[in-house]
């Protein structure tokens, strides 16, 4: 079977976003049964049809690519396409009826992230890119902020007390900082892809937090990395800056010191 250019793999990607994201909007505010699953963290039959709609999607069209999902696992397949999906990113705003929470989906091409969409389903707003393909907001450019300096910048987290608990950096951006904003996950980062918001730090990410991220951000002019400036999906954490931001987001971030003792997980 011939490659599939990256521009097949992102609309299979839309379509399976905004299907899926329909399908989370039909338990959205409805007072749905919430469980808890082994690592301490909420879920509920939304994510769960969410993410096996995606599935399912993904492999009517590319039946020999691999899947790793945040509820569902690993799908074994050539790991040449390894998709990587969060069928809710924000379940606790799902939960709690805020319309912050977004589907994610990315595409690992030849061990590179290299398609992304995320999808707000409550918010009906699409970000899809792929590399040299360039970033959308439903359908218009996307592009990151121009702020120049931190003292101008506005800057998002999820949890605040797991950024603080991580590393003093928090304290130290946010005090630098011009505003400060909570209700992260997908939200944030979209926020600064889009130009909206400067910084969006999360202290606490697994691959299917960030796959789309990296690729979102890079083609919208910004930059997703690793506390430690590392473009990766596998790091333990991560920050989406526009590009003139990195630099000093990063210099304070690498200042400071991890907390060895922290536990790991986001509250
Ligand atoms: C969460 C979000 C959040 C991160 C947490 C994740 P979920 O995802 O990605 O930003 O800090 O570690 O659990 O559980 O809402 O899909
Ligand atoms: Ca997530
Ligand atoms: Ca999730």
């Amino acid at each position: 079977m011939p490659a599939p250019p990256l521009n097949d793999l992102l609309n299979v990607a839309i379509d399976a976003a905004y299907a899926a994201g329909k399908r989370t909007l039909a338990y959205f505010n409805t007072r749905v049964a919430v469980e808890t699953k082994s690592d301490d963290t909420p879920v509920t039959i939304a994510d769960r049809e969410a993410e096996q709609l995606i599935r399912e999607s993904i492999l009517r069209a590319f039946p020999t690519h691999s899947i790793l999902g945040e509820e569902g696992g690993i799908h074994a397949g050539d790991d040449n396409y390894r998709w990587i999906i969060d069928p809710i990113d924000g379940t606790k705003s799902f939960i709690c009826g805020v319309p912050m929470y977004g589907v994610l989906i990315g595409c690992v091409v030849g061990g590179r992230p290299q398609v992304g969409v995320v999808y707000l389903p409550a918010t009906d707003e699409l970000i899809a890119a792929a590399t040299g393909l360039g970033c959308t907001w439903n359908g218009r450019v996307a592009r990151v902020s121009d702020t120049r300096d931190l003292s101008q910048a506005v800057v998002c987290c999820t949890s605040i007390t797991s950024a603080i608990a991580r590393s003093n950096a928090f304290d130290t951006i946010a005090e630098k900082a011009k505003v400060t904003r909570g209700w992260g996950d997908c939200y944030g980062h979209v926020l600064v892809a889009t130009g909206r918001a400067d910084v969006m730090l999360d202290s606490r990410m697994n691959p299917w937090d960030c796959a789309p991220l990296l690729p979102i951000l890079s083609e919208a002019g910004g930059r997703y990395t690793t506390w430690k400036g590392e473009d990766d999906i596998f790091g333990p954490d991560g920050v989406s800056t526009n590009a003139a931001l990195h630099g000093q987001v990063l210099d304070i971030l690498r200042s400071e010191r991890l907390d060895p003792a922290w536990s790991g997980r986001s509250i």
